[in-house]
């Protein structure tokens, strides 16, 4: 299988929700290494997309593959996903209540040290000092949650890390501390596919990809792909996420087609 760099790759993907179809035909190519950003308007499929690469309960495509490092992982479990490397934050609150931070970051680190629990909480600007004894409890902020997720992707160095917004309710960790530890991700070798609305993140990324009405309909150079999406997406009162923009439309987006992966 011709993959070269390419660590993942999504081919026609579809998949249904009781009541809705929420992947609709979505093609998607991540290289290795890269920070890869995934953007579109409320509704447009993109948690559902990131729930779908993870390979959680309910969201098994009807169509389509999902090829990993070469591998085809379609028919993966959620643990196997997470064996090879794959992590998803923000996917559910902490599960893991009541134990220490330090702790909580060792859980899914090969090799926990404590020096890099210590670099790990730094880098999402929480004081090691103060936080690794506190409790994974409701008396954390929820950005203090947040960061702390953060964290722990970090710590783990997946090969994968797929951020579901970790920008939003993050005040006080700004763009360009979020943009600091993301480029320190990638050059310590984690590729990372960030979803965001914030539109100075898209600057962040080596490449942008723009979903609406459950597909992916643009991928680039994040700038190209920033000033398609305020020219050409607009919120639907209809669907959200969805476009009115119908057959004639076809021609407007560049449909993005990988090669043929799925066997
Ligand atoms: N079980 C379901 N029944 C009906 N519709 C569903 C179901 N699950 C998801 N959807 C719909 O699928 C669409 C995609 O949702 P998804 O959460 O993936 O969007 P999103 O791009 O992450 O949006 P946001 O930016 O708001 O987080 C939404 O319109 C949502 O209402
Ligand atoms: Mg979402």
């Amino acid at each position: 299988m011709g993959t070269d760099n390419k660590l993942l790759i999504v081919e026609d993907l579809w998949v249904q929700r009781p009541g809705a179809e929420v992947l609709r035909g979505v093609n998607l190519t991540i290289r290795e290494q890269e920070i890869h950003t995934l953007v579109g308007l409320n509704g447009s499929g993109k948690t559902s997309l990131a729930l779908t690469l993870m390979g959680s309960e309910g969201y098994k495509p009807e169509r389509g593959c999902i090829v990993f490092d070469g591998q085809n992982i379609t028919n993966l479990s959620i643990t196997e996903r997470a064996r090879l490397g794959i992590t998803l934050a923000w996917q559910e609150p902490a599960r893991f209540e009541g134990l220490p931070v330090a702790d909580y970051l060792a859980l899914g680190m090969q090799n926990p040290s404590r020096e890099r629990i210590e670099q790990a909480l730094e880098a999402v600007a929480l004081s090691p000092q103060a936080y690794m004894t506190r409790a994974v409890d409701s008396a954390l902020s929820g950005g203090e949650r947040k960061r702390i997720e953060l964290a722990a992707v970090y710590a783990m160095r997946p090969r994968l890390a797929i951020l579901d917004e970790p920008d939003s309710g993050i005040d006080m960790l700004g763009l360009e501390e979020i943009a600091a530890l993301l480029r320190r991700m990638s050059a310590e070798g984690i590729t990372v596919l960030l979803i965001t609305h914030r539109d100075e993140m898209i600057g962040v990324a080596d490449t942008a990809s723009l979903m609406c009405g459950g597909t992916v309909v643009n991928t680039g150079i994040p700038d190209e792909v920033r000033e398609y999406f305020a020219r050409h997406c607009r919120p639907h009162g209809e669907r959200l996420g969805s476009q009115p923009w119908g057959e004639e439309a076809n021609g407007i987006y560049r449909r993005v087609v990988t090669e043929r992966v799925c066997e």
